[in-house]
């Protein structure tokens, strides 16, 4: 008697463990283990993920690559721009400077494009001073007339 219990129990245990070992899924793991598995994507997803990624690139390359005129300007980069102004600008169009306040909204407007920084800074005309590629790089150029042209509005 005692031992047919024993066996039993024994039986039972043993399809217990199997029933534990053999048939919990991965959810069911990840569940007792509080693991929340990260998704995968589809190969649909990563292909849309994929295209969406290489057009802003080709957006972006395009906008640095087309000339100024127009929405070239706007597209420089405000806050370079903001600090090109305080190392090489502000000196002369600051206030108690040699150079007319650029910054005076209604001044500039949409007239600070970076073609007309070229002119101006690269070539010196119409300016006193000029910069090297060196010292302000063309996107520098691009940048410092995205910030005036925010500060003088369009
Ligand atoms: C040494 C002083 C000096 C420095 C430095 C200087 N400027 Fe000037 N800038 C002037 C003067 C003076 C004029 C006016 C020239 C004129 O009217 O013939 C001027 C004119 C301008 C104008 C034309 C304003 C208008 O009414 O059309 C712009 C734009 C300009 N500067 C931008 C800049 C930028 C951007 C920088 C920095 C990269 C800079 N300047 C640095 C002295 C300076």
């Amino acid at each position: 008697m005692m031992r047919r219990g024993l066996l039993l129990a024994m039986t039972i245990a043993v399809a217990m463990m199997l029933a534990a070992c053999g048939r919990a899924t991965d959810e069911q793991i990840n569940q007792a283990l509080g693991i929340t598995p990260t998704p995968t994507l589809t190969a649909g997803g990563i292909a849309s993920a994929t295209a969406a990624a290489t057009a802003t690139a080709e957006a972006r390359a395009l906008a640095l690559a087309s000339p100024a005129g127009g929405g070239g300007a706007a597209l420089g980069d405000v806050t370079v721009g903001a600090r090109q102004f305080t190392t090489w600008c502000s000196g002369c169009h600051g206030p108690g400077g040699s150079g007319p306040d650029i910054l005076k909204p209604g001044v500039l407007g949409a007239a600070a494009t970076s073609d007309s920084f070229q002119t101006l800074l690269r070539d010196g005309d119409g300016h006193p001073t000029t910069y090297k590629i060196t010292e302000i790089d063309d996107k520098q150029i691009n940048d410092l007339a995205a910030y005036i042209n925010s500060k003088s509005g369009q």
